[in-house]
């Protein structure tokens, strides 16, 4: 008898933690997710992905000018390549990235700056680059999205000669 209540006690001293974690954890989703609002980064909206192609501003994907210096590119994220491929800008130009998928997750990755998004169908990602000096800077879809997922890039031309950005008006190159 002693025996056995010894084992039930050693028992329970293993049984309740395993509850309490669980449930622990579940509680700490709920209010992270319900209470504190905390959501996936970047997310700047949402949009039906079967509709991107007719959802402003993805309808037209390309670049606008905000004002000066400041521009907004809207970017479609597709297998395998991004719309537009590429965009000039003047140097000292602070670039927001609005990007989205109609069909697998990507990614968008510029390296040399603080960009690093993945793009989630259905999900609108919102992302600013500042370009300070003259150069290339290739971006690249570093999500794995299938067969040519290693060929899904473009660039981002900062150069003198872009004072007149070529603001793209329907975008498909
Ligand atoms: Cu798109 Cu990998």
């Amino acid at each position: 008898m002693k025996r056995g209540t010894t084992i039930y006690v050693y028992e329970l001293a293993w049984i309740l933690p395993s509850v309490a974690i669980p449930v622990g954890m579940l509680v700490a989703l709920l209010v992270t997710a319900l209470g504190v609002h905390i959501h996936l980064p970047g997310i700047a909206g949402q949009v039906n992905p079967n509709k991107v192609d007719s959802t402003p501003p993805f309808d037209h994907p390309g670049m606008v000018q905000l004002g000066p210096g400041k521009y907004e590119v809207h970017m479609v994220a597709r297998t395998w390549s991004f719309n537009p491929a590429e965009i000039h800008v003047p140097p000292d130009s602070q670039v927001t990235f609005l990007v989205t998928s109609p069909d697998v997750v990507h990614g968008f990755f510029i390296p040399r700056t603080a960009t690093n998004i993945m793009v989630l169908p259905g999900q609108i990602a919102r992302i600013t680059a500042h370009f300070a000096k003259p150069g290339t800077y290739p971006f690249l879809c570093h999500e794995y999205c299938g067969l040519m997922h290693h060929t899904m890039s473009g660039q981002v031309v900062v150069d003198a000669e872009s004072d007149n950005p070529n603001l793209s008006h329907s975008g498909g190159e």
